[in-house]
């Protein structure tokens, strides 16, 4: 099928590369110039795993090509995605400006039949505010269908969970747009949940909302661990083991972040608000999130008497591992703590030391990973990389200070701690 995307961030260029994977013409749309020519040349501005392979072979096949054009893309295809950005507002509904831009634009160059697919995260009823602005263009409503699909990916593994998703949702008043869709996705053989714009709209926030109560629900129960000396994990697993309740998203750590689960919660929080409905469990479930980091700070602070002066290591700065992205990363948040109360801060990342360094210059950042703990009074366990799980953590504890290990993510136990001699503190134990 021929198929445009507009807007190439990790949703955008991820689902224009699998689809051109899939054998389908598909054309992505960016109005960065910049960004056109690293994709051009197959190099792929975000940092994913696959991509850029994907990115080489499908321009090759001749299945992908880049355009700064969303006339030229609209003309092109027979689907067009929005991809673009919705960043939180001050009051955290999404701001739909880049979106509303977009269907503007793809209303004055429909030719021919086009399904317009909403895949950026957006309020419930966008469907309609993007079909009215169509219309505005002058273009007749048998020519258009607007359509709600969203992207349930996460970064990290965003090739994959587009090749494998557990569902797709497509929220669709017009059997015929609906049927389109999902004779572009049946090459992957998925369960297909068809229902209204409105509640598709809703299953994405949902969904993320829901992942970030259990997160908060089991960092919840970590506090409560602390104090009875329980260990979270076991508490996790036997939780987790009744298929009612399941064992994902229950690993306790300094708390979510990235740019989906903060921005959706606060977009689900104002929605309710705006239907008339108080949502207490999920600002429950924000408040227990920011607070999480801080309780750890606190724990911190306290063993080390204070953190002026002190030299604190950082191990991981991405919000999550096989990322660089840094939005609500808890690594900022204990950054800009300890600066502040004068100490001196040390940090290792695989990927994303260099977006931290932008906003945090005053960071020593070391190149090695077994450089980080030189001098240091305290190693603190930001992300949980997978290289930062097996560590000599005799060789870390060499040039330190004190040998007091803070791990933030629950990625070694007492035991490994003790036999290097570390002082160990960890999440819910
Ligand atoms: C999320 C959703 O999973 C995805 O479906 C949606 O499309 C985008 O938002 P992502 O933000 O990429 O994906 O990361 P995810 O793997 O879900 O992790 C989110 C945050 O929760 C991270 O900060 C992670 O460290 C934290 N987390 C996750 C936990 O603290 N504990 C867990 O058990 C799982």
């Amino acid at each position: 099928m021929k198929v445009t995307v507009v807007g190439t961030g990790y949703v955008g260029l991820v689902t224009g590369v699998v689809l051109a994977d899939m054998g389908n013409d598909v054309v992505c749309v960016d109005n960065d110039p910049e960004k056109l020519d690293k994709l051009r040349n197959g190099v792929s501005p975000i940092f994913e795993l696959g991509v850029d392979e994907l990115l080489r072979s499908t321009i090759a096949d001749g299945f992908f090509r880049v355009s700064d054009s969303i006339g030229d893309g609209t003309k092109h295809a027979d689907i067009v995605f929005i991809a673009v950005g919705t960043p939180p507002g001050p009051d955290g509904t999404p701001d739909v400006t880049a979106v509303k831009a977009v269907a503007k634009e793809i209303g004055r160059n429909i030719d021919h039949y086009t399904v317009v697919v909403n895949k950026s995260t957006v309020p419930v009823g966008t469907v309609d505010m993007v079909t009215k602005i169509i219309l505005e263009q002058g273009c007749p409503q048998d020519m258009f269908d607007v359509v709600s699909n969203p992207e349930f990916l996460r970064e990290g593994t965003a090739v994959w969970d587009t090749k494998n998703p557990d569902r797709i949702v497509i929220g669709s008043r017009s059997p015929q747009a609906a049927s389109k869709l999902q004779e572009l996705y049946s090459p992957l053989e998925k369960p297909t949940i068809l229902t209204d714009p409105y509640s598709a709209e809703l299953i994405k926030y949902a969904s993320n909302s829901f992942l970030a109560i259990k997160i908060s629900f089991i960092n919840a129960i970590s506090r409560i661990c602390e104090e009875y000396g329980a260990n979270v994990q076991d508490v996790a697993k036997g939780v987790g083991s009744d298929t009612r309740i399941g064992n994902k998203f229950l690993q306790a750590g300094l708390g979510w972040g990235g740019s989906c689960l903060p921005k959706d919660v606060a977009g689900l929080i104002k929605i309710a608000e705006q239907s008339g409905y108080d949502f207490a469990l999920l600002k429950a479930a924000d408040e227990i999130n920011n607070d999480q980091t801080h309780h750890f700070l606190r724990r911190m602070e306290k063993r080390l008497g204070g953190f002026s002066g002190k030299t604190v290591a950082l191990l991981g700065l991405a919000f999550k591992p096989n990322t660089d992205d840094i939005r609500d990363a808890k690594s900022l948040v204990m950054i800009e703590k300890l600066l502040a109360a004068g100490a001196k801060v040390q940090a290792f990342d695989p990927v994303a030391t260099d977006n931290v360094r932008a906003v945090w210059p005053q960071v020593d950042y070391k190149d090695h990973i077994y450089d980080v703990t030189d001098g240091a009074d305290a190693l603190v366990l930001v992300t949980e990389w997978n290289e930062f799980k097996s560590l000599d953590l005799n060789r870390l504890g060499a040039c330190m200070k004190q040998k007091v290990l803070f791990d933030g993510r629950r990625c070694y136990t007492k035991a490994n701690a003790d036999r290097a001699g570390f002082e160990y503190f960890t999440i819910g134990s």
